[in-house]
């Protein structure tokens, strides 16, 4: 396994703010790593200094071996930014924003030509290419945003926050190129704080907090750190208070009820669904149970005591 993007006790202060306390990251080639974490946690600090446009105050970020602060050159050209704010010109139109990036990278003639056309595929929106920027909703703007990223066929893709107040059509646009760019062996580094976008795109995630990685894994090794025991939700046709009731009576179950539903939880040791559903037995009529999965939310929570979204 060949390490795409390494950094190593990367660290950075605002003030008296830690905003990114020596942080280590490895990301294979191939691989999409989700960096997850709420408002100020240091996502984007973090991607600052791994794509060299804000100086860490000590440790190291490399690029395929390549030192971020020693060797730029090198690492730049191996890595595609794609920043939280939308960098381009709303005077051009999509393409030929996409031309401007790709002559800075020195892409010239039908070269420049074959790769801005390839781009405004991969984000969908060869039909809008040749119409003012500034006339592109919020969600097409940031898919013009990757694509300009992509210009000079980096190895690796670095996402911040790609998806962040954009109508839902266009976070599927997006999220569906990203999948699609993995799928053909892209190295992705993407930061969010929505729990379903980096389950759905990311291999590996990464929880931040305070500058710090505070746990790290695929969303079902996540998922298996919480608390064990298991949680049913029950829908039930009856008197959903009595129903209620009946569950609390039992000892290591906790239930909370909302419309026709109850939400069932026990901790630790064996399956109480049995219980539960004799306790239920005569007094409401079961319609459908089904197991609850956790959540990364949860995850984090768990984690943190604080809750992913402000
Ligand atoms: N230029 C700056 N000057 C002072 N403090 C800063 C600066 N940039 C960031 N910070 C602080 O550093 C911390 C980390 O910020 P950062 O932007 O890296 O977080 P983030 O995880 O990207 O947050 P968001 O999800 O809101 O984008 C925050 O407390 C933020 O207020
Ligand atoms: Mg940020």
């Amino acid at each position: 396994m060949r390490t795409a993007l390494e950094c190593e006790g990367l660290t950075k202060r605002y003030g008296g703010l830690l905003a990114v306390d020596g942080l280590k990251l490895c990301v294979a080639q191939g691989e999409a790593y989700g960096l997850l974490g709420p408002n100020g946690s240091g996502k984007s600090t973090t991607i600052g200094m791994i794509v060299g446009v804000l100086a860490p105050d000590s440790g190291i970020a490399r690029v395929h071996g390549h030192d971020v602060w020693r060797q730029p050159r090198q690492a730049k050209g191996l890595v595609g930014y794609v920043p939280q704010e939308v960098a381009l010109y709303p005077d051009l139109t999509g393409r030929e924003n996409l031309r401007y990036f790709g002559r800075l990278f020195g892409l010239r003639g039908r070269r420049l030509a074959e790769r801005v056309s390839a781009l405004l595929d991969v984000v969908g929106l060869a039909d809008r290419a040749d119409q003012l920027l500034g006339t592109y909703s919020g969600g097409m703007q940031r898919r013009i945003n990757i694509a300009a990223g992509l210009v000079h066929e980096p190895s690796v893709l670095i996402l911040d926050e790609p998806t962040v107040g954009v109508d839902p059509q266009s976070r599927n646009a997006i999220l569906e190129s990203v999948q699609r760019l993995v799928a053909d062996g892209m190295t992705v580094l993407y930061t969010s704080h929505y729990m379903e976008e980096v389950e759905k795109v990311c291999d590996r995630v990464g929880v931040i907090d305070h500058g710090r990685i505070l746990a790290e894994g695929t969303p079902e090794e996540l998922m298996g750190m919480l608390a064990p025991g298991g949680r049913t939700e029950i829908e039930v046709e009856g008197d959903v208070r009595a129903a209620e009731a009946a569950v609390a009576a039992l000892a290591g179950v906790t239930v909370t009820a909302h419309r026709s539903r109850l939400l069932i939880a026990w901790g630790e040791g064996a399956d109480r669904l049995a219980d539960v559903l004799r306790a239920l037995d005569g007094v409401v009529t079961v319609v459908r149970t089904e197991a609850v999965r956790p959540t990364l939310e949860e995850v984090f929570l768990q984690l943190t005591g604080t809750s992913l979204r402000d």
